[in-house]
């Protein structure tokens, strides 16, 4: 009885063992995702499996299509696609992300702090909206190495098609 439970165990090990390249690497770049010590985690702004908040974008509309060259590009990113330079009738500017508009009402996250917060402005309040220069994507300086944006990358990959599949650093440049 004994014996037959150590086979079993050694057995589900030896399983484990021949699937754990990917899958260890997906549960890296999950922690990394949720809980990185480097920077700002992403979770803090992205959402993901249900964790996360949904501040910038949805990461699966990208990470379906865009290989791993693309994803590292764009976490390293310098120039922003929705971020804006915004100014208040009441001359306050900050960087924000336009999430809603409904009528007169436009819900903006300020993301001159974090956690990023929400505003509702109404569109008379805003003087402008324009393109970013000040704002940097945190990612850009928490010192990732091209490990880290492996496992991140291949847990984003995962998230978003499904397949579970190894990425490697030559891969990302
Ligand atoms: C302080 C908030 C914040 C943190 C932290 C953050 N992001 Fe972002 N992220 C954003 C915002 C806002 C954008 C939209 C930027 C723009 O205007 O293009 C964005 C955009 C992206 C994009 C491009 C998405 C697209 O559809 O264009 C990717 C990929 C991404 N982030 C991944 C990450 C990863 C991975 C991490 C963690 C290593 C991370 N982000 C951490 C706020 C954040």
């Amino acid at each position: 009885m004994k014996r037959s439970l150590l086979c079993l165990l050694l057995l589900g090990s030896s399983a484990a063992l021949a699937a754990d390249g990917f899958e260890i690497q997906i549960e890296r770049g999950r922690q990394l995702f949720l809980h990185s010590s480097k920077g700002t985690a992403c979770s803090t702004c992205h959402a993901l499996e249900g964790h996360g908040n949904a501040i910038g974008p949805d990461l699966t509309r990208l990470a379906k299509v865009a290989g791993p060259r693309g994803l590292v590009l764009t976490i390293e990113m310098t120039v922003t696609a929705f971020v804006q330079q915004i100014s208040l009738r009441n001359g306050r500017t900050f960087p924000g992300i336009q999430k809603q508009k409904e009528g007169d009402v436009l819900k903006i996250y300020d993301l001159s702090t974090t956690p990023a917060v929400l505003l509702q402005l109404k569109s008379a309040e805003v003087a402008s909206m324009n393109s970013n220069s000040k704002w940097s994507h945190p990612p850009m300086s928490a010192g990732y190495t091209s490990e880290e944006l492996a496992d991140i990358i291949s847990y984003l990959k995962f998230v978003s098609t499904g397949v579970a599949k190894a990425v490697t650093v030559s891969e990302l440049r």
